[in-house]
């Protein structure tokens, strides 16, 4: 088969990999990649949300199978466009996506159908605001309704913080929409579970943590994740049938009602408080960095799964994980989440060795000549696999090490939760 894989973090060189690795898998190109995904399929640079110039390059390449990395094509409609173009396709409808893309519709669909979640409610003014302020204690989030690339969630400490934030959203500041959820603050632990679904079933598909906060102690702004591991030791099995029996099966019945059933890849992110799960955010892909934890930890050729699913028969298909366990931890550059210097070579990658049992999965690079140079504030995901946390992520330090880049910065606690000497 020849695919296309759209997309260009550290999520798509791990999808890559386990693609280019596929027996069935032929010819790969990214659109856009990145330098890890440019040795071992063909970058191609053109823009994905030009969805007539996509088409034109798929033909030509004679692909068989696109795979969506990213949210923001599948939020546009990517797949509703290829299938129209009679172009096999692996992501969900643009109606399903909205499940990420709007939080307004995703909060209304959980209110409806009893699914647990943060009390909220969804505002279009200020008054809207100052309604829910009355009946509400500190601290509140405020959240962006549309797309916003990761930026659109504020935890508010008081009533002028909250105010602060919902005028700016109100004025616009979030192209994708004007609206806002305010919703109760959940204190409780976090964790990512993944399922794969197509129009007739799902399956489990690993769970992870990842680490949100660019500082140690889980301290500063939000990033776009500096660090997970896999699995998530707090969704026990007790758990994984009440995520299922409360969230995931109310949530697929109502697309299916609608017929508009849900194929992909589906991200639950879940708040435990109190043993129980509660639902904070749908994502309609898999996790950046949770999937490059989740795939070293997969025993079955992944384009056989997803060749599958495309077929609605994901019931067939065995899903086999590896016991061994998997850390990734984030290298970016200095000044991330906030201002940071691009084009900056990374010196020593070329000459690191790997044991079968390490990766160094791609993000935020590029390739000039001979030179691979950050493009981004994630750079480089540092992965290992193995027996116990604690070792796995003594030897990426030691990698991380041997790369000796002056320009970057790592968290040395990913995975304290379950590292007894922290
Ligand atoms: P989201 O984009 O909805 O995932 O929100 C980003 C992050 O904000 C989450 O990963 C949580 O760490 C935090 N967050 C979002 N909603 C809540 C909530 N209701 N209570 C506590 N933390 C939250
Ligand atoms: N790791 C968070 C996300 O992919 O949204």
């Amino acid at each position: 088969m020849n695919i296309a894989l759209l997309g260009s973090g550290g999520r798509e060189h791990s999808l890559c990999q386990k693609i280019y690795d596929s027996k069935l898998s032929k010819n790969i190109i990214c659109i856009p990649g990145n330098a890890g995904t440019s040795k071992i399929a063909k970058n191609i640079d053109i823009d994905f949300l030009n969805f007539n110039k996509l088409l034109k390059v798929i033909k030509f390449h004679k692909i068989n199978l696109v795979i969506v990395g990213p949210e923001e094509p599948l939020v546009k409609g990517v797949v509703d466009f290829l299938i129209k173009n009679k172009i096999k396709v692996f992501g969900p409808n643009k109606y399903a996506a909205k499940l990420e893309g709007s939080k307004a519709f995703m909060k209304s669909l959980c209110k409806k159908n009893k699914i647990p979640t943060a009390e909220f409610k969804i505002c279009r003014n200020k008054k809207d605001v100052n309604n829910f302020l009355r009946k509400n204690i500190f601290p509140l989030v405020v959240k962006a309704d549309g797309l916003a690339a990761g930026k659109g969630v504020t935890i508010c400490k008081n009533k002028k913080q909250v105010l602060k934030v919902s005028n700016e959203i109100f004025k616009g500041k979030f192209k994708s929409s004007k609206k806002l959820v305010l919703e109760e603050f959940l204190d409780g632990e976090e964790a990512s579970y993944f399922l794969l679904v197509d129009k007739n079933n799902f399956k489990f598909f690993g769970s992870a943590q990842d680490h949100k906060k660019v500082g140690e102690k889980d301290t500063g702004p939000n990033t776009g994740g500096m660090g997970a591991y896999s699995p998530a030791k707090i969704i026990t099995k007790d758990m994984e049938k009440k995520i299922i029996k409360k969230i995931v099966y109310p949530t697929l019945r109502v697309l299916k009602q609608k017929k508009k059933n849900y194929t992909g890849f589906l991200y639950v992110g879940l708040m435990i408080k109190d043993s129980e799960p509660y639902l904070i955010e749908y994502n309609v892909r898999m996790g950046d960095p949770e999937c490059q934890v989740i795939l070293p930890r997969l025993n079955t050729d992944l384009l056989r799964i997803i060749s599958f699913a495309v077929k609605n028969k994901l019931n067939s298909v065995n899903i086999k994980w590896k016991k061994d366990k998997c850390m990734t931890i984030v290298l970016c550059s200095k000044g991330y989440p906030g201002k940071y210097k691009k084009n900056v070579k990374i010196k020593n990658l070329a000459r690191i060795k790997l044991k079968n049992s390490s990766f160094i999965f791609h993000a935020g690079t590029k390739y000039t000549d001979e030179d691979i140079l950050s493009n981004g504030g994630r750079v480089l995901n540092i992965t290992s696999v193995g027996k116990t946390f604690e070792k796995i992520r003594i030897n990426i330090i030691k990698i991380i090490k041997k790369l000796n880049w002056k320009d970057g910065f790592f968290r040395r606690d990913i995975g304290w939760r379950v590292i007894q000497n922290k």
